[in-house]
């Protein structure tokens, strides 16, 4: 099995997310459960974007042992000295610093030419080394630059000292053949590459993050970056509770596994989501509402008979206590009978039939069908002697 590092960037690119805006005390309170959660890396924040998130990482940095702590800098000197302040105390400080290589933001955001972008990078990682042991590079919107370019730059970098080389899929354009044959390509034509690791960082617009994320550890990258409940810039950053859970449940065709705690995976969601205020879609998979949730009768059947047959991920594996046989119209009298079992009825045949009918009439008129519902129907029919 090749071990896969996960880098969360929930309290960075997640924090990203349009609207979102996270307090000291809540990003204290998330790097805590990420710890728990078992990531390897965090990045805490970007310290010399606001006075707040500066203390923020320099808590978090000084709380968090179990966990390296990494921020983010621009490359420029001034983000790095703020950076290695905030992050000075952590167990095992770390820097990430980037710089754009594609052309589009080269010469429209950067106004720089290539050879002036190399050499600020190599500047920059050559400053950052004089404090922090690990300085990961990312080549921002590595997936729109071109190659031979890449290569040119990432060797350049390594040699100044460079422990991770990143290559982010900034704009989520890519696709998981091109993405992966990316690393592929860099891990052939750059000399120096095995001294440092490679990492991915996908982004969600055409919702390929997961499959982009995976199609790249598959052609060497050993870290994967995204957040929890794939939150960030635009349409997010990859999942990594799907990434981890797809690991585990097909590692009859994936020789990969991660340090994360799956059954903390739940909690972990509830608690982003509560701070961050975004409501996890109700079919997002692995941690969505419907996610173990089954409405139709030849589905609850099946579940009922064995959970196997609809379930590929149980719900005790990312700590949800159990699956939800959704009462609805869609729902067949084994499931009916099941829940009123369950609630503590005990009805004759005939009963159940009556009760099972004024459930279907009601499900013409309600979604979903609660306990209560239930409740009215079977008082209803049993005072009906
Ligand atoms: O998406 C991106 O390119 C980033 C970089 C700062 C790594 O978030
Ligand atoms: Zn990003």
């Amino acid at each position: 099995m090749v071990q896969i590092k996960i880098f969360d960037t929930t309290l960075r690119d997640g924090e990203q997310s349009p609207g979102v805006n996270l307090n000291q005390l809540e990003k204290l309170e998330i790097a805590k459960q990420l710890e728990r959660l078992g990531v390897d890396i965090m990045e805490a924040g970007f310290p010399a974007s606001s006075q707040g998130d500066f203390e923020a990482v320099r808590k978090i940095a000084q709380t968090i042992k179990n966990s390296s702590v990494t921020a983010l800098a621009r490359a420029k000197k001034s983000d790095i000295d703020i950076a290695w302040e905030a992050l000075k105390d952590a167990k095992e400080p770390r820097l990430h610093v980037f710089l754009a290589t594609s052309p589009i933001h080269m010469e429209y955001k950067l106004k720089k030419t290539p050879e002036e972008v190399i050499d600020i990078a190599v500047e920059m990682v050559s400053y950052a080394k004089q404090r922090f042991t690990h300085v990961e590079w990312s080549a921002e919107d590595a997936s729109r630059s071109d190659l031979k370019f890449l290569a040119t730059i990432i060797e350049k970098v390594i040699d100044a000292g460079a422990t991770v080389i990143n290559l982010p899929d900034t704009v989520g354009y890519t696709t998981p053949k091109e993405y992966g044959e990316m690393f592929l390509y860099i891990k052939e034509n750059v000399p120096n590459i095995n001294k440092a690791s490679l990492s991915c960082h996908c982004h969600d617009d055409l919702g390929m993050a997961v499959a982009n994320s995976i199609a790249a550890i598959e052609n060497g990258a050993t870290q994967i970056e995204g957040t929890i409940n794939g939150i960030g810039e635009r349409a997010g950053n990859a999942a990594l509770e799907e990434i981890a859970v797809a690991l585990t449940i097909r590692n009859d065709f994936y020789p990969y596994t991660t340090n994360l705690v799956l059954k903390e995976i739940k909690r972990s969601s509830d608690l982003i989501s509560k701070f961050t205020g975004m409501a996890v879609p109700g079919n997002k998979a692995v941690v969505g509402r419907n996610a173990f949730a089954h409405e139709s009768g030849i589905h609850q059947d099946g579940v009922l008979k064995n959970a196997s047959t609809y379930e590929i991920i149980t719900p005790e594996l990312v700590g949800i206590q159990s699956n939800n046989l959704v009462l609805g119209k869609h729902s067949g009298r084994h499931a009916f009978k099941d829940r009123i079992v369950q609630l503590g009825y005990q009805l004759p045949e005939e009963k159940l039939a009556e009760a099972f009918k004024a459930f279907k009439l009601l499900t013409d008129r309600k979604k979903e069908v609660t306990d209560d519902d239930l409740f009215t129907i079977l008082t209803d029919i049993q005072t009906d002697v």
